[in-house]
């Protein structure tokens, strides 16, 4: 009985299934002709025009951006600390050819001579330029960094931009380093750019118009041994033009807070090591860093589009914050295995 019953079962499930199936076949062939059809219709009718439409939105978007980050720039009196070299440099030559009105700092007036005289025979610039002034002054005395500031304002009325790029950096081990080359470092990359943000602003604040920029370094969210004034400078300064810029948004003046990763300058030559003594050698990172005139071409886009912040770095040192804020004691394991390290290449 069972096997009667299953052997009739199976022919009749198969009597019914082939007129069924070859309808299916049909049905599904004229479908997914059908289906092509439409889906070309809507190919033609909505994807290209939407795909082309949307490229045409962002292209005018960018072509927008742009002009408004000219018309921003033209003309703008621009402030730049540390432009004898390096990024501050390049940072010269970015918002010279941009149209901007500059004031290019340093302590060497010879070199900022050689700057502006390099800046005049730039052939790569719109017709509109206009010839830097110059300001000597050093930042880590306090007087000289007002002195300075009253300078500016009495030559060139008003500040639209200052960019707060000078600085210097330090390496050794904290405990045997001299707490005046704490303060030294703290005096160039801290008190002197807040000193001369201070003198600026009210001038700013009347004119409700400004735009503040610190050159701070990826240094400025994660701490790496051997560099503990430098990381403390920077910490601070990103510390306070965040506080900066929560106040003044009232009075429509801008800050701009830059990290960038390593950059292939002399900053590394010229740093300060544990008795006060310049370094005088050129890491291998720094060596193998960006080059400073792409990060002035980011520096003079951010100012341009008036970013609030903006890091650049590459992939390690990008994750390297992520991880700080979130998984920090993986973090702190990996900085005490660097330190064990370099402390052991340096011995040995
Ligand atoms: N290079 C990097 O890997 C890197 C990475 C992240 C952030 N940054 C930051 O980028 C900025 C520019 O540094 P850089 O890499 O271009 O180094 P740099 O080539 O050594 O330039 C430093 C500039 O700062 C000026 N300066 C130093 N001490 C000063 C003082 N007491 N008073 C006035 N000016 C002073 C120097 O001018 P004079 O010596 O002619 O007076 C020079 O123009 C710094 O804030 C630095 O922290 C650099
Ligand atoms: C580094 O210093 C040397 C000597 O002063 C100078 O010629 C060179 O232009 C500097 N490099 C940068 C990237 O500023």
């Amino acid at each position: 009985m069972v096997t009667a019953a299953s052997s009739r079962s199976v022919p009749l499930k198969d009597q019914r299934e082939t007129p069924a199936q070859s309808h299916w076949q049909v049905s599904s062939f004229q479908r997914k002709t059908i289906q092509k059809g439409k889906l070309m219709d809507f190919t033609s009718t909505v994807i290209i025009p939407l795909l082309f439409g949307s490229l045409g939105i962002f292209g005018l978007f960018r072509l927008l951006q742009w002009m408004r980050m000219r018309t921003y720039l033209q003309e703008a009196v621009v402030v730049i600390t540390g432009a004898t070299s390096g990024l501050g440099k390049e940072c010269a030559k970015a918002f010279h050819a941009a149209g901007c009105k500059l004031v290019l700092c340093g302590r060497d007036g010879e070199k900022l001579k050689d700057v502006v005289q390099e800046l005049s025979t730039m052939t790569n610039h719109r017709k509109n330029t206009h010839k830097p002034h110059t300001v000597v002054f050093d930042l880590s005395d306090t007087k000289t960094v007002l002195n300075a500031a009253e300078e500016i304002l009495k030559y060139l009325g008003h500040v639209d931009i200052l960019i707060n790029n000078a600085g210097i950096s330090f390496r050794g081990t904290v405990v045997d380093t001299g707490l005046d080359v704490d303060k030294k470092v703290m005096e160039t990359n801290y008190f002197g750019p807040i000193a001369l943000t201070k003198a600026l602003l009210p001038s700013m604040i009347k004119r409700r118009q400004g735009h503040i920029v610190a050159i701070s370094s990826v240094q400025g969210k994660i701490s790496i041994p051997f560099r503990s004034a430098y990381a403390a400078s920077k910490h601070a300064t990103q510390a306070f033009f965040d506080c900066l810029r929560a106040e003044v948004e009232q009075y429509d003046i801008d800050v701009t807070v830059i990290s960038p990763g390593y950059i292939q300058t002399n900053l590394s030559l010229n740093a300060v090591t544990a008795d006060g003594s310049r370094y005088g050698v050129m890491d291998k990172n720094t060596a193998e860093g960006q080059t400073p005139a792409e990060v002035a071409q980011v520096v003079l886009s951010a100012v341009g589009q008036k970013k609030k912040e903006v890091l650049v770095a590459g992939l390690t040192p990008s994750l390297a914050v992520y991880l700080r804020n979130l998984f920090p004691s993986i973090f702190f394991t990996l900085m005490a295995t660097r330190a064990k390290k370099e402390r052991k290449a340096k011995d040995s």
